[in-house]
């Protein structure tokens, strides 16, 4: 199986869909898209988010989509279900672990200390997400975990925004970096679908 980052080609932004109706998922997917983004992640925090993941695979076939905060068999299924690329979960346990090892698609396991790492490397895994990043010892930490994971490399979510996104990427060990900070929830409710465009432009050093 091809790994995450493979999927995510050059791109270092992992942008999160964060949407309370089919039409604003799609409508934020297609401002990330002008922005040459080619994958993204939908959050299942909401109850639209497995329909948001259906509309932007039929609407924006060029897209890959995937589906994060997956804790479980049964949400894992309904993300599979919904056609998504890639699975990305919050955190790791030895159960979810098992049910992800059937996985077909690229999955990318959410981890937050040394010995989830150890966890989620024992069951194979090279790329993971450290989440809640901020939290959880920002960059130093990522930076100390080089020299001890040297084979493991990461993608930081929470708390990511455009004033710290450099600190996490100049580490060899990151090889990109998530969050919602480029569809802003004042954009979306105001329908400032191209401030999101600009921001993904931004984070990518476009302009
Ligand atoms: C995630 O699901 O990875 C986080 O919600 C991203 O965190 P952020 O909202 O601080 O970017």
């Amino acid at each position: 199986m091809k790994s995450f980052s493979h999927l995510m080609r050059k791109q270092t932004l992992l942008p999160i869909i964060q949407a309370t109706s089919v039409s604003q998922g799609v409508e934020i997917a297609k401002a990330m898209s002008a922005a040459g983004i080619n994958l993204v992640e939908v959050v299942l925090r909401t109850e639209a988010s497995i329909d948001i993941i259906k509309a932007i695979k039929q609407q924006l076939p060029e897209l890959k989509v995937g589906a994060g905060k997956v804790l479980d068999a049964n949400v894992l299924k309904q993300a599979l279900d919904a056609g998504s690329d890639f699975i990305i979960t919050p955190a790791v346990s030895s159960q979810l672990l098992t049910v992800l090892a059937k996985c077909t698609v690229p999955v990318l396991p959410g981890v937050s200390n040394t010995a989830d790492i150890l966890l989620a490397k024992e069951f194979g895994y090279q790329e993971l997400k450290l989440f809640p990043a901020s939290l959880s010892g920002g960059a130093p930490f990522l930076k100390a975990m080089g020299s001890v994971f040297k084979d493991i490399s990461f993608c930081p979510t929470g708390g990511i925004k455009q004033s710290n996104q450099d600190e996490y990427l100049a580490l060899s060990n990151v090889f990109a970096v998530g969050g919602t900070w480029i569809a802003d929830a004042k954009w979306v409710e105001s329908r400032q679908w191209s401030k999101i465009t600009a921001a993904c432009l931004t984070a990518q050093g476009i302009n």
